[in-house]
């Protein structure tokens, strides 16, 4: 099969012919999207705090057919997506909704449970809570907006150029914000932050008495040491996500999670935002494109 390898860090990717992955009571999808996650992005600059061997080929999540057909989305933890062939663990496995396109599919599990349960687990919203929500209209970011929304909640999109606020007011932001201008006065009930860095430190800031704040990447730069005193002072609470982690240690928690998820679809109240597709063949340049901050919604691959 054809795979795009990653040889070294910084380096780019080459197309080529790799062993078919084998089954070993794992399933074979014929991959037909591969959806490109951040930490892809990180790992290619050797960022990522669990670095994988090297050569590798990336892709955590992908839409694809089984050997009779079925069309399944996956994710595949850590690696193997940007390839023809992938092996998934059976329990991984989940149906792709008739109505959804591949690359819809391969945008789907990881961006929308990333942004659900931390939603519906570690945070208190309520129909009228206020949601803050940093790289806004990334695949996390646009994913975290309807989620959000679905459960009651008003939206404050925050994103890094004004380009990107559109998108954000019309996937049902309330109100929408370059990082320079988020008003001092705003108050939130809960944050989700996929930046970090000094944002991350900002929006704590801005969260009300009793709110939470759900640090789920760095893509801006590594967390700020914080004391407890800030947040007894002025009862607030940070949480961490990692999606991972919680796979591996409880599968169950994300299953249901899953099928809830899969309903929401089902009803239309939630829709991946596919923002670009590439051929496998240009990986560099999908790679460049979620780098250079300009990407909108999820970038997918295409073998
Ligand atoms: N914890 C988990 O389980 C989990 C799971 C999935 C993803 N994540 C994390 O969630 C974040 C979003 O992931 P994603 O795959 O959906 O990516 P994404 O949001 O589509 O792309 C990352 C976004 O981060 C923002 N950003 C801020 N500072 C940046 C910088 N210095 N360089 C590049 N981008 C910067 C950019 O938006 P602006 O220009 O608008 O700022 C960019 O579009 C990432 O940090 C990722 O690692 C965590």
């Amino acid at each position: 099969m054809r795979a795009a390898l990653l040889r070294e860090v910084d380096g780019p990717f080459e197309l080529a012919d790799h062993p078919d992955p084998a089954a070993d009571g794992r399933i074979v999808v014929r991959v037909r999207a591969a959806g490109i996650n951040f930490a892809d992005v990180l790992i290619r600059r050797g960022r990522y705090p669990q670095m994988p061997e090297l050569p590798v080929v990336l892709g955590s999540e992908i839409a694809g057919e089984l050997e009779d057909g079925t069309r399944v989305m996956a994710i595949t933890p850590g690696s193997g997506g940007y390839a023809e062939l992938v092996a998934v663990d059976r329990a991984q496995v989940v149906p792709l909704p008739d109505h959804a396109s591949f690359a819809e599919g391969a945008a789907f599990l990881l961006t929308f449970l990333t942004a659900y349960i931390p939603l519906t687990r570690q945070v208190r919203l309520r129909p009228g809570s206020t949601v803050l929500v940093t790289a806004a209209a990334g695949g996390v970011g646009t994913a975290a907006i309807q989620v959000a929304r679905t459960l009651g909640a008003s939206v404050v999109a925050a994103v890094g150029s004004y380009e990107k606020l559109d998108v954000c007011r019309e996937l049902g932001a309330a109100e929408a914000y370059v990082y320079d201008e988020l008003p001092d006065d705003l108050r939130v009930d809960a944050v989700l932050d996929p930046v970090g860095g000094e944002l991350f430190e900002r929006a704590l800031g801005l969260l009300k008495p009793l709110g939470t704040l759900v640090a789920i990447g760095f893509a801006g730069g590594m967390w700020p040491e914080i004391s407890p005193a800030a947040l007894v002072g002025r009862n607030v609470g940070v949480q961490g996500f990692y999606l991972g982690r919680l796979l591996r240690h409880e599968p169950e928690v994300v299953g249901e999670a899953v099928g809830e998820l899969l309903a929401l679809w089902q009803t239309g109240a939630l829709k991946p935002v596919v923002g670009a597709e590439f051929p496998l063949s240009e990986v560099d340049r999908a790679h460049e494109l979620v780098e250079s901050r300009t990407s909108v919604g999820k970038v997918v691959l295409i073998p």
